[in-house]
């Protein structure tokens, strides 16, 4: 079943010059890109995006950094589109849970600077989308 997850590429990783290493793992997992930007988000965006982890202490640190220069934005889509990029992301804290041979596991230190974000439902694939591509809504 074809679906759609929306994918950030993170300031750290547009930063530190990862967006074609990762859009290349992307693809040659055989998921295709519906839509895609660069963009600065102002905190209004980072908020909504982020609103389930209002109120935790990583919270305002993790606001500031997520706003704090150019990321992609992209739909990506394929066959089971939300895990199949979960799977390629790696869990969130790059040291002690992601595996090596995923993003974070291969590419990053810092769970805030973990350089990707990927829906992870289909609840959240909609909302997340309606928040950074709505006229795909
Ligand atoms: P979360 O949705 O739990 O992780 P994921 O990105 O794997 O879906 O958290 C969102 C982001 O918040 C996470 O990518 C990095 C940041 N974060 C921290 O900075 N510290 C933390 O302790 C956690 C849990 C997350
Ligand atoms: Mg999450």
């Amino acid at each position: 079943m074809t679906e759609r997850t929306l994918v950030l590429i993170k300031p750290d990783g547009v930063a530190r010059g990862y967006v074609g290493e990762i859009l290349s793992r992307i693809e040659r997992k055989g998921l295709t890109l519906a839509a895609m930007e660069l963009r600065t988000a102002p905190t209004s965006v980072a908020a909504e995006h982020y609103a389930e982890h209002e109120g935790k202490p990583f919270y305002p640190g993790l606001l500031e950094f997520i706003t704090s220069g150019p990321l992609v934005a992209a739909v990506v889509e394929g066959p089971r589109a939300i895990a199949a990029f979960r799977q390629l992301a790696g869990s969130t804290d790059p040291v002690a849970a992601a595996a090596p041979g995923s993003i974070r596991g291969d590419l990053a230190t810092e769970t805030q600077r973990n350089l990707v974000h990927g829906s992870d439902s289909t609840e959240s694939a909609d909302r997340e989308i309606g928040i950074w591509f709505p006229e795909l809504g």
